[in-house]
């Protein structure tokens, strides 16, 4: 069998550690608006302090193609980072020249060092052979625990680890493949699957795999009127893909045949008006079946929230991903809400991912009771529809 090499597996002491995170985190004024990717990475920091590395963390920040711009930069991160760490960050204003790397030459045992934003260079997202050797030099081995970026060949993920013979996977990593992986490959049973999320074209590849592996799928979200028209009925003015209808016909075919038991919204909260910009609703209204013209859904309605919580409340191994409704309206947020409380009142093994539903669990003071919170967006739906991840694929592997 195959075993991903971990920090654990090779001797690090008194290294300079080149550490990929993904410190991708929402800014706002200045400031990290939510750490939790950052206190994700912590474990895997704090272990190679103890092995008197010097760390030199390199991480993207937003989408800034290729150019720098103040409001992509990673100083508040490096600021955050040594408030959770209670020790000094040094953060670089830069992540190429000869001043970052005559810094990093002169490093003691025990600093850790930020990079500026990889992706103020074009060479990141291009894999650049001249700029991977740039920061494959500041390092004598590669850790990699971005699982959220793992989905990327980019120069940071790919073409570094490629220069390096020593590249292992950070505790972080281990963690999303273990639970997003061998977890629900191998799940105790009954194994409850639920899916929210506005577009049945972003989750189709992931409702495909996951049916070969769970025993129950409950679909809620805005996708689930594409799986209504698919069943025959009106979804009124609800957002749809009708050019998915038969990817949902065959979701529900696939599920028949496999024996698991499909769950859709039998009845929804309808409005007459929405509008998103603004956050405000019309008239809300329960609609049991059909949805009339005119009307749209924006959440589950309660006769299937009942039915969600059953279903969540008798399994043993339970995953989540994506909201039940318009979750950013409160009055449209009840279903995303009960499931976040079934799935943490239930004793099952609990993953739970994507931004929206971990919001939920963090409003209701219930991310604690969840078993594991992938920090993944992409990376998790891609690893969960069964692709290889190019930044875990270039990784040391042992075949024991
Ligand atoms: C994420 O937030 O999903 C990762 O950091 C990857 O970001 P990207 O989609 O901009 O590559």
């Amino acid at each position: 069998m195959r075993r991903l090499q971990t920090v654990q597996d090779v001797n690090l002491r008194e290294k300079r550690v080149l550490l990929r995170v993904d410190f991708n985190v929402p800014i706002d004024g200045g400031r990290v608006a939510d750490g939790s990717r950052i206190r994700a990475a912590l474990p895997t920091v704090r272990y190679l302090l103890e092995q008197s590395t010097k760390i030199v963390l390199m991480s993207h920040l937003g989408r800034p193609n290729g150019q720098k711009n103040p409001k992509y930069s990673l100083r508040p991160v490096a600021q955050e980072l040594s408030a959770m760490l209670s020790r000094p960050v040094l953060f670089l204003d830069d992540c190429l020249g000869p001043d970052v790397a005559k810094t990093i030459d002169e490093l003691d045992e025990g600093s850790v060092v930020l990079l500026e934003n990889l992706r103020f260079y074009g060479g990141e997202e291009a894999n650049d052979p001249k700029f991977a050797a740039q920061l494959a030099s500041y390092g004598d081995v590669f850790v990699n625990d971005a699982f959220g970026t793992a989905h990327r060949a980019h120069a940071s993920t790919v073409g570094v680890p490629a220069l390096l013979p020593v590249k292992v996977a950070g505790f972080l990593m281990q963690k999303e493949l273990e639970f997003l992986g061998d977890r629900t490959a191998n799940p105790e049973r009954p194994f409850a699957v639920i899916l929210g999320g506005a577009k049945v074209s972003d989750k189709i590849g992931v409702i495909d795999a996951l049916l070969d592996r769970c025993d129950r799928m409950l679909i809620g979200g805005a996708m689930a009127y594409t799986f209504q028209l698919a069943r025959g009925e009106s979804a009124g003015n609800s957002p749809v893909e009708p050019s998915r209808t038969e990817d949902a016909v065959r979701a529900i075919r696939k599920a028949k045949e496999k024996g698991v038991e499909l769950l859709l919204p039998t009845d929804n909260l309808c409005t007459d008006h929405l509008d998103f910009a603004q956050k405000k609703v019309g008239e809300l209204r329960t609609v049991a079946g059909p949805i009339p013209a005119g009307w749209q859904g924006v959440d589950i309605g309660p006769k299937t929230i009942g039915a969600f919580g059953g279903a969540i409340g008798g399994a043993k191994t339970v995953l989540w991903n994506g909201p039940m409704g318009v979750a950013e309206i409160p009055s449209c947020a009840g279903g995303t809400f009960a499931v976040a409380k079934f799935i943490a009142d239930s004793k099952a093994l609990s993953i739970v991912g994507g931004g929206d539903s971990i919001e939920a669990l963090n409003r209701s003071g219930r991310a604690d009771d969840i078993s594991f919170i992938s920090t993944g967006g992409g990376a998790s739906l891609e690893f969960l529809e069964g692709k290889e991840l190019p930044g875990v694929a270039i990784l040391n592997w042992t075949t024991a």
